[in-house]
Parts: C-alpha cells; structure tokens; sequence
C-alpha cells in the first residue's frame, strides 16, 4: 500500500459555538473525508499534537476523535508511518458521493449536457489524438534524445541549482539578459538575423511566441494569411486571438504570395516558414521572399516567421532568414529550442521589431510572467561553454543518417504507395498517401501498431486533394526506422 503524505488536509471547519461536542465534530468530519475520497487508504493523518496547534484547540478532543476512529475502524497505525487512513476501508465505499454534481451538474439520459464556452474555445482541436501521445518511430518533433549530452546538462543544472538566490526570484518578463545576448549573437551569426538583446523576446517556446504575436498584432476578426496546409499550432493561437485565417496555398516555391495578393484579400499579418515549410518541406524562394516583403510594407501588414528548425539543412546552403532582408521592420521572427534541444525544456524566442517591444513585454507579462529564470541561466552556459553549436553539428549529421534510412526503407519496402517530399532538411519528411486513402483512417490503424502518423490533411484549413503522413525521424535510431516501416505497411 502507497503511503500518502499528511501534508494536505482539506481545510476542517469546526464551529466553536454549537452543542455538538468538539470531538464528535472532527470524528464527524474525518469520517466524510474518508467516505468521499478526500482522505484517502494509507494517508497520514496529522498527529494529534500538529491537528490541536492548526486547529487552534486542546489536544484532548482530538485524541477523543482519534480513538472513536480507530474503534470504528477508520484509522489505523503502522510502526514508522504514524497513524493512517485504514487500508481495508472497501472501495465502494470510497467512491466520491457528490462527485457527479460537480463535474457535470445538467446531465439527461447519461450524455452531459454541453455547457456554454467562449466562440474560440468552440473551434479549438483537443491535441489528445493517439499519434501525439509519444507512440513509437516517426513522432514529429522529438529529436534523438538518446544522444543528448546528458551528463554535460546536469552538471550545468547542478551548477545553478547550487546557488538559487538569483534564479528563484521573479525575473523580467523579455527574460534573463545574458541568455537574450547569447540568442541575439547565436541568431545574428547562424541566420543572418539583425537585432540586439533589447529586442529578443524569452518565452516557453514558439508557440508561446506564436500566441503573444498574434494578441499584440491583430485583434478579434482581422486577417492573417495562413499556410495551406500550415502548422496546426500556429491555427491554434491565431484562433485564441479571435484572427480570422485566409488559407494561401504553398507550392514548389513555398507560400504562393501573388495567389495571396490576388486572391487572399487584403491581411493585417501573415504566418510563414520561410526556411523549411511546414510540412511540406519546401523554401520559400528568393522572388517570393521579395514579393512577401514588399506586399507587408505596401499593406502595413506584418510578416510572423517561424524558423522552427533551420538549423538542419542536408544539402544546399543555410538559407538567411527574411527577417534579414527586411529594411522596415515588419517581421516578428519566432525560433525555438524545442528541437535543437528537446521540447519539454520550453524556452524560446522572439525577435521583436523595437518600437514593439513594450507591447510584447506587456503581453508576456500578462501571460505568465517570464520563463524560468534556472534554464534561462544552464542555456546561457550550454551556449557560452560551446555545447550548443556541439550538439548542433552532431544533430545534423545523425539527422542526416535517419533520414537516409527513411527514404531507403520507404523506397524499398513502400515506394508504390508512399511518395516522399521534403526531405531536404529538419527532422520530419511527408509521405503522400495514393489518391483516395483517408490519412486519419490510415492513422489510427498505426497508432494501433504502436506507431505515430500524423495526418497531412490535420494540417489544412480547406479539405486537401491529397493525404499523406508526417513522419518524424529525429527520435527513432535507424534499426527504430525499418521496423517503423515494417509496421506502417501493414496498415494498408
Ligand atoms: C512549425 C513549428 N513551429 C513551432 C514548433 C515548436 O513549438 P514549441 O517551441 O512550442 O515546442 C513546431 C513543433 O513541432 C513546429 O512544427
């Protein structure tokens, strides 16, 4: 039996001026504890000594409670772990009795009635579907984590967990400033991006970022072009923003910007991945970088750029950012660590045009404050002592390997049903899927053989004329990758 720690106690109330004796108020009160499941089989209850001082009253009406209960066979003591909840109390018993007019107070016929939400929470996707729950080979977004310095980050978090006093206090909300000066020159030499540490933005990674640009750029019903199909995070905060999405298709050469100006109607911001389309792959072109920024500048729209992972490119050269390019201060350019790093690390950035500065900071503030200030410090290191730029140029060649094994194994073992595209850099490639196969479909059935799929067509706003698959290959090895495919073929 688990032992459960006496340390929260739901609050006990004792009225101090009824006739019911003090100790059969507690005993009265323990007994509904234990009946609804608030104190639960193996819990500590607190000593009688610690209950009189919180309670404020005598021990002795407590020792009376503390008697009656174990007469009556709700508590129980246990050599070292002090006195407890019974663990024989029978589990029927335990069953919460007022659970059910919490959580769903108008129900009929067993189906809960919906209750009223706001109109942006109506058009939210749960993210709960199987294929994001950390399932086998092809998780979009997971890198090799098997080959992360480990030992090289603990002993960094070691460091600063030794002298808390500067990391526990609230920080600023733009983030900690040597880490913003080590994002600003890291951005400045790998992605020709401009700006200084007063512009970079520290949030809990780019879809923080993604959120705080769209509150401060648009508000309720203006347009932002979308990539079609695009990255399903970025509808998800453009649609707490209450921003309405014109989907812009994306071909060859990336977001089709003379579609958008001919068709698109006028928009107050667009969102692009310039340097690897997600998730087709695709770079937007020199022309279309041109076209976009000047179509910003004509319109007095803003440009979003998520340079979620460009740091791994295969062939070809880096591709500069557009935020480089623009001379008049019209792109917020998003990055992250979630890939370079791993995603539960939460922090990345944003590089904030100046004059918008005290708007981001102000909505970074109302958020949630600042990132934490201890991994803000251990990046600082990890950058400064060279680990990053390290891991980084390990990452790629590894990245380079999984993705040769995909496209081989897809090649070898499903080349007549899987049509591979964007596999020029990142760490995940699409698989289209013959004309007519419905990706969700083929999905489920691989997340049933222990394998992550992410649908294409989760990435459209319109229905796609064509399935596929998003297959990452950043966390699987390579033995990982062929059994992967193994699996996948026996979904069709
Ligand atoms: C296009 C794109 N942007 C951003 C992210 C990363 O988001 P975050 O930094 O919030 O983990 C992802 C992750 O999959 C992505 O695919």
């Amino acid at each position: 039996m688990q032992r459960i720690s006496a340390s929260f106690l739901p609050p006990i109330a004792l009225d101090v001026k009824s006739e019911t004796p003090m100790y059969h108020q507690l005993s009265d009160w323990f007994r509904r504890a234990i009946l609804d499941g608030q104190l639960r089989p193996g819990q500590r209850v607190p000593s009688s000594r610690n209950l009189a001082t919180e309670l404020k009253i005598s021990r002795v009406p407590v020792l009376s409670a503390y008697e009656q209960l174990y007469a009556e066979g709700y508590l129980e003591t246990f050599v070292g772990a002090g006195t407890c909840v019974a663990r024989s109390i029978p589990d029927e018993t335990l069953k919460p009795a007022n659970t059910k007019s919490r959580s769903a107070p108008s129900e009929t016929a067993g189906q809960p009635a919906p209750r009223r939400t706001s109109r942006r929470a109506a058009l939210m996707h749960a993210p709960a579907q199987s294929w994001l729950n950390n399932l086998g080979a092809f998780r979009v977004g997971v890198p090799a984590l098997d080959h992360f310095p480990a030992g090289v980050w603990s002993k960094l978090v070691n460091r600063h967990s030794r002298q808390p006093r500067d990391t526990m206090v609230y920080g600023d909300p733009m983030g900690y400033l040597p880490f913003r000066e080590a994002i600003a020159e890291y951005l400045g030499a790998v992605r020709a991006v401009r700006c200084d540490a007063s512009q970079i933005l520290v949030t809990t990674g780019s879809q923080q970022g993604l959120q705080i640009a769209a509150h401060v750029l648009l508000d309720p019903k203006e347009r932002v072009w979308m990539e079609e199909p695009g990255y399903p995070g970025a509808h998800q905060a453009f649609t707490t923003a209450g921003a309405q999405m014109i989907p812009v298709p994306v071909d060859q050469e990336g977001l089709d910007v003379p579609w958008g100006i001919r068709r698109g109607r006028a928009a107050h911001a667009v969102y692009v991945t310039p340097s690897h389309q997600f998730p087709l792959g695709t770079t937007l072109s020199a022309t279309r970088r041109m076209q976009l920024l000047s179509w910003a500048v004509h319109n007095g729209a803003w440009i979003i750029e998520d340079d979620y992972d460009s740091e791994y490119r295969f062939g070809g050269r880096p591709i500069a950012s557009l935020q480089g390019l623009d001379t008049d201060a019209r792109v917020i350019y998003v990055g992250t660590f979630s890939k370079v790093m791993f995603p539960s690390l939460r922090l990345g950035y944003v590089v904030v045009p100046k004059d918008l500065v005290p708007a981001f900071s102000a909505v970074r503030d109302a958020a949630d404050t600042f990132s934490s200030t201890l991994y803000q410090v251990v990046m600082t290191d990890f950058i400064r002592e060279g680990h990053f730029a390290r891991h980084i140029r390990r990452m790629r060649v590894l990245y380079m390997e999984r993705r040769a094994t995909l496209v081989e194994a897809i090649a070898n073992q499903m080349g007549d049903r899987l049509e591979v595209i964007g596999a020029e850099a990142g760490m995940q490639l699409v698989a289209l899927l013959p004309h007519g196969v419905d990706d969700e479909a083929v999905a489920r059935k691989a997340a049933k053989v222990g394998v992550s799929a992410r649908p294409l067509s989760r990435c459209y706003l319109n229905p796609p004329a064509r399935g596929g698959l998003i297959l990452g290959y950043g966390g699987a090895n390579t033995d990982e990758i062929r059994e992967g495919i193994r699996k996948l073929k026996t979904c069709f």
